[in-house]
């Protein structure tokens, strides 16, 4: 039996495969529980921390926003092949261009400006050549205002056999760029920057501010592509040794290291790498070590949708920050601002988010866009939970439509980011684990890991990089 509420992927059952396999172990549940608390105890004492931060000249400060899936609606926005794809993939696609504009507004005038802004990947709804130009062309305004962009692809964006056009009663295929092709697309945003470039894939290093690497990963599967597209992520064997070749590089200049790239590197929920393994590359694990030991400490990635930063420690010398913007066309519309002080190894992450976009984009019933956005997330997303519940579970209707809202409520928390698990709910958690259902004990298992947020804080955080 499979259920699952969350990522790019979510919508997708079979981005879920395994889950309730790994469920089945029996301390589970107790490990979720200590999580939980743990996780309540380090948000209070990040917080704590925040309010001595002092800003130096080795501050610098740049921007980031994930997974704008860019859709140009002369393509077509309308019509049922539209709508279900709407419906299906919980993304406002039809939005994604003003949300875009909107989200570039808020960046270009940001008092101080960003140096820098940062896209790991995902910039298309499925990769059509004319999405790309359209990117492209938004790209080219911010670099004009002094801010360089940085992008790298996302599984979406290359060669996409479900690039398509929509219009009246159907859809027609369009052409997605090769790897090539994207490279040349995004030359002013990164490709021509690039001091190094990998052979082996679209990543590249850049050295955006003196004495600053950024390491631009690509570990997306468009090579395996047929008629669907790779979800899931790999760093090649050669890649790897690239990366680490150039960050032993970087350790003897004394360049400080940052990197982004499109899938996750570090699970961000209990049993996340399980049973959404798509969500992580391919031994995520070992890779993340070997990057943390090279001295790779942050990373900024998309993909999965959610506001979430979690730290993974190996040993005390040897860990790394993922740092996870959720997407420009699900709620709650995030991009964020890093105040990085380099010679304090300090960085100071807000979250600020899409509040507006122009009236005519979305259904008169609502009194803002911020009102729609979250509408379209929750009744998506609920329709979802019924459908999965009632497909899969043996439950009368009322504990179908009870389980609905509890699932959606948890996702949506989830998606916000610094998600807490509220009293109430966390009794009836209990009451159900022990009910003897074993479909309702599962569904409470998810639950709790939906609300089991591992630290630190998701939307506003000091990180520091230094052991
Ligand atoms: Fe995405």
């Amino acid at each position: 039996m499979h259920v699952i509420m969350t990522t790019d992927t979510t919508i997708t059952p079979d981005a879920c495969r395994g889950f309730f396999c790994t469920f089945q172990k029996a301390d589970l549940f107790r490990r979720c529980l200590v999580l939980v608390f743990a996780a309540v105890f380090m948000a209070f004492g990040l917080a704590a921390c925040k309010n001595d931060k002092q800003k130096t000249r080795d501050t610098i400060r740049f921007a980031v926003v994930a997974d704008p899936h860019l859709y140009d609606t002369a393509l077509g926005a309308s019509g049922p092949d539209f709508e279900s794809y709407v419906q299906d993939q919980v993304k406002m696609t039809a939005q994604s261009e003003a949300v875009f504009i909107e989200a570039a507004r808020m960046i270009m005038e940001m008092e101080p400006k960003p140096a820098f802004l940062l896209i790991p990947g995902d910039l298309t709804k499925d990769g059509e050549e004319e999405s790309h130009r359209l990117m492209a062309d938004h790209l080219h305004r911010i670099k004009d205002s002094g801010i360089a962009v940085f992008v790298v692809p996302g599984n979406h964006d290359i060669d996409n056999p479900e690039a398509a056009a929509y219009g009246g009663f159907g859809s027609v295929p369009v052409y997605s760029p090769k790897a090539g092709e994207f490279a040349d697309i995004y030359a002013p945003f990164g490709y021509d920057q690039a001091i190094y470039r990998d052979r082996h894939s679209l990543s590249y290093i850049a050295e955006p501010a003196a004495g600053l690497w950024l390491f631009a990963i690509d570990a997306c599967r468009y090579e395996e592509n047929t008629d669907l597209h790779v979800i899931g992520g790999l760093l090649k064997a050669e890649t790897l040794e690239w990366l680490l070749i150039h960050l032993e590089e970087a350790r003897e200049k004394g360049k400080t290291v940052i990197a982004m790239m499109h899938h996750g590197l570090v699970e961000h929920l209990i049993g996340h790498g399980a049973f959404i393994p798509e969500a992580l590359i391919e031994d995520w694990d070992a890779i993340g070590r070997k990057l943390a030991s090279a001295g790779m400490n942050v990373i900024f990635t998309g993909h999965y949708h959610t506001q979430n930063i979690t730290r993974r420690r190996w040993d005390p010398e040897t860990f790394i920050v993922e740092i996870q913007t959720g997407s420009l066309v699900n709620y709650p519309v995030p991009l964020r601002v890093v105040d990085f002080d380099m010679g304090k190894a300090e960085m100071d992450v807000q979250s600020l988010f899409v509040k507006d976009i122009p009236r005519e984009q979305y259904p008169d019933e609502f009194c803002c866009f911020a009102a729609f956005a979250k509408d379209f997330s929750y009744t998506h997303k609920r329709d979802f939970a019924v459908t999965q519940l009632t497909d899969r579970y043996d439950l009368t209707p009322a504990e179908i439509e009870w389980f609905a809202t509890m699932l959606t409520d948890a996702t949506m928390a989830h998606f916000a980011g610094d998600e807490a698990m509220p009293i109430e709910v966390l009794l009836e958690i209990f009451d159900h684990y022990n009910s003897g259902n074993p479909d309702v004990a599962e569904i409470a298992q998810i639950l709790i890991s939906l609300y089991s947020d591992l630290p630190p804080q998701d939307n506003d955080a000091v990180i520091r990089l230094k052991p």
